[in-house]
């Protein structure tokens, strides 16, 4: 499967596709830190990256040097059970000794407008990231960017309203935020996402496409997805 810019890698089922995504931030984890310091890692939300974040919480790190953000945010209260903050720390963060001062949540519970203002400077004094994860929807959205909502050319970090993967209001990072990457790890897997793939394979822009044009993109696919 060819995705313009992106390094594909198939593997058998989700559980592969965790294991190697959970390999790849490790190990993302280790060079950043070695040659800088300090590892710079944006989260992916929704469901398929939480097998790899409890693998990740297993691994061995020095997570003293680790810098948590977000990729997008749900705007509910701060300990809804979908919050993609709530699914992270419940998965991994709240096992790992990363200073608390070092996760930095996006307070969506402000509501959209606020809570990507506030967002803004966060993101700004982090960039480059040195890996940011991406989900990928059925309809080729990705973090909270959704087929034909206007995106801000200047924002880093912008408000979402009236999205159509629930629930309607949302922060998001723009693809100007988060191409300004070392690297992206793109995990997509299920018969779901076979449509979107075919159409970005076939060239057709979409969200996710928008966010290819920074650093060295890979993609974890399962078969399912890429069937
Ligand atoms: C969200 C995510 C969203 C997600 C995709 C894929 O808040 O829902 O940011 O972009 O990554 O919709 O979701 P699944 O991994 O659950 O298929």
């Amino acid at each position: 499967m060819k995705l313009s810019g992106v390094e594909v890698h198939i593997l058998d089922d989700k559980e592969a596709v965790a294991e190697a995504a959970a390999e790849v931030i490790l190990r993302s984890a280790r060079e950043s830190i070695r040659d800088r310091g300090d590892f710079k890692l944006v989260l992916a939300g929704g469901t398929t990256p939480t097998a790899a974040y409890r693998l990740v919480a297993k691994g061995d790190a020095d997570w003293a040097a680790w810098h948590i953000f977000h990729g997008d945010e749900r705007c509910l209260t701060a300990d809804a059970p979908e919050r993609n903050s709530r699914v992270a720390a419940d998965a991994w963060l709240d096992y790992v000794p990363i200073p608390r001062t070092q996760i930095h949540h996006i307070a969506a519970e402000l509501g959209a407008r606020a809570a990507a203002a506030a967002y803004a400077p966060v993101v700004a004094d982090a960039l480059p990231f040195d890996l940011v994860l991406l989900g990928m929807g059925e309809d080729g959205h990705t973090a909270s960017l959704f087929p034909g909502h206007e995106i801000p050319p200047n924002a880093l970090v912008m408000p979402v309203y009236h999205a159509p993967k629930p629930p309607p209001e949302r922060v998001s990072l723009t693809p100007k935020a988060l191409c300004r990457s070392r690297m992206l790890l793109l995990l997509i897997t299920g018969a779901g996402k076979r449509e979107a793939l075919r159409r970005w394979q076939l060239g057709e822009t979409l969200p996710i496409t928008a966010v290819m044009r920074g650093g060295h993109a890979e993609a974890l696919l399962d078969r399912e997805a890429a069937a």
